[in-house]
């Protein structure tokens, strides 16, 4: 356990904790508390939670730690209150993926079941796209909302996707950041605290999170998605959100798209009934688990999807953000065709490849400063498993800037190949943990 802090001085002594933990110790409930206000207000040194939060990559974190850590992070800022709401609330958070659009049909979907969907969600940095970056491709949508704003969306439209105040779990914040230029982001107790704590904080009362794995993922293997998942579902229900968990494949990317404009078009296909079988699919079981854990598991979310009531949440949902679910979406000024080169089956097309070459584009950011072209991206016209013909197309690169096109062509060498048999289908949702 943690020394207790010396009569006279600060509570604590960061480079005693950082110690305790580097040497396989377990931090005291005050100590945790005491290092991320700290932190949160300067008084720890950046260059001291960088070494502690490699202390806690290669010791992890105990149960009562994390527990104690996410309660930290939680109380470094401020916490909503939907439960003034007339309606249940529900969230949902995927870790990222290629070609992840679902939040876009999912929000809609599941408020037009009677359940509001506070989705508080991000930009996109490095091979995975951002969902704010994806609406922004809407002419005249704008993410920033006041927590008013939000409540009144919620309450009268049902459905909110907009950027977190920087009022929530600010701890966190900071902490992501360094995280990010230290080498720490791939511990699993860093993993589920951040994204926890500003689920638990933003106050939705039930929580459904999309743990995605493969190459295009952040946990390349089902176990590590496993206990990052068990991890997350514990935080939650110990804060008393109902939290479930589901596996799914991002070795390949979802849909026929990757890229921001392309991936707003998909998504209103999908509204419209049509969509690729991969995101209806992936759309649908996750509004059942949604609705499950608000408590509505009696409705059946294909309905609203097929009679139209989910792209009228949608169409009322744009515009309330000030955008015009009518106006034609940015095309990007460059295109160009990649072509089979033999006959047979496509037998895999890999995500982080394909995302790569979307990011390549322009699709993406290198540095949270800098602006993503709306209408940049990769289209597939084929999945794995599909025949092609050589001189077939497989994708086409969209971009403004042509000279991106050799870099992205660069990212995708390796990452499709042409062969005779048909790969083993994999399952979409490979577990679910609750
Ligand atoms: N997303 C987050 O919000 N935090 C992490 O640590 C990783 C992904």
């Amino acid at each position: 356990m943690t020394p207790p802090p010396a009569a006279g001085r600060a509570p604590y002594d960061a480079v005693e904790l950082i110690r305790c933990k580097r040497d396989g110790g377990e931090l005291e409930p005050a100590a945790v508390d005491w290092l991320l206000q700290a932190y949160t207000d300067g008084e720890v040194a950046e260059e001291q939670m960088a070494a502690m939060a490699m202390a806690v990559f290669f010791r992890g974190l105990t149960r009562a730690e994390l527990g104690r850590w996410t309660a930290a992070m939680i109380a470094s800022g401020e916490r909503l209150d939907f439960s003034g709401l007339s309606r249940p609330t529900v969230d949902k958070h995927s870790t990222g993926g290629v070609g992840d659009k679902i939040t876009l049909p999912l929000a809609p979907l599941v408020a037009a079941c009677g359940v509001a969907v506070p989705q508080l969600s991000g930009r996109g940095l490095g091979h995975t796209g951002g969902t704010l970056d994806k609406l922004e491709a809407v002419p005249g949508w704008r993410a920033g909302l006041s927590n008013a704003e939000m409540l009144a969306q919620l309450e009268d439209v049902g459905a909110v996707i907009c950027a977190a105040g920087s009022g929530l779990a600010p701890a966190d914040k900071k902490l992501y950041a360094l995280r990010d230029v230290t080498g720490t982001v791939e511990s699993i107790p860093l993993i589920a605290s951040s994204i926890m704590s500003k689920k638990i904080a933003e106050g939705t009362s039930a929580l459904v999170l999309d743990v995605k794995v493969g190459t295009g993922a952040f946990m390349k293997d089902e176990a590590d998605a496993r206990a990052l998942a068990e991890t997350m579902v514990g935080l939650g229900q110990d804060a008393g959100v109902t939290t479930v968990a589901l596996l799914t494949q991002m070795s390949s990317p979802l849909g026929l798209t990757a890229g921001n404009a392309l991936e707003v078009q998909e998504s209103v296909d999908v509204l419209a009934g049509g969509g690729p079988a991969d995101v209806v699919e992936l759309t649908l079981a996750l509004a059942r688990e949604m609705l499950g854990a608000a408590g509505r598991g009696d409705v059946d979310p294909a309905a609203a999807l097929a009679d139209g009531r989910a792209m009228d949440v949608w169409r009322r949902m744009i515009r309330a953000q000030g955008g015009d679910p009518d106006a034609p979406l940015p095309r990007a000024r460059e295109t160009e065709v990649v072509r089979a080169e033999s006959d047979g089956v496509l037998t895999s097309l890999d995500a982080m490849a394909v995302g790569l070459a979307a990011w390549r584009l322009g699709a993406g950011r290198a540095r949270r400063e800098d602006s993503v072209q709306a209408g940049a991206g990769v289209e597939l016209h084929v999945k794995p498993g599909d025949r092609v013909r050589a001189g077939d197309p497989v994708l086409t690169l969209h971009t403004d800037t042509p000279e991106r096109f050799d870099r992205a062509r660069a990212a995708l060498e390796g990452g499709w190949s042409v062969g005779p048999e048909a790969p083993r289908a994999e399952p979409l949702v490979l577990a679910r943990i609750a």
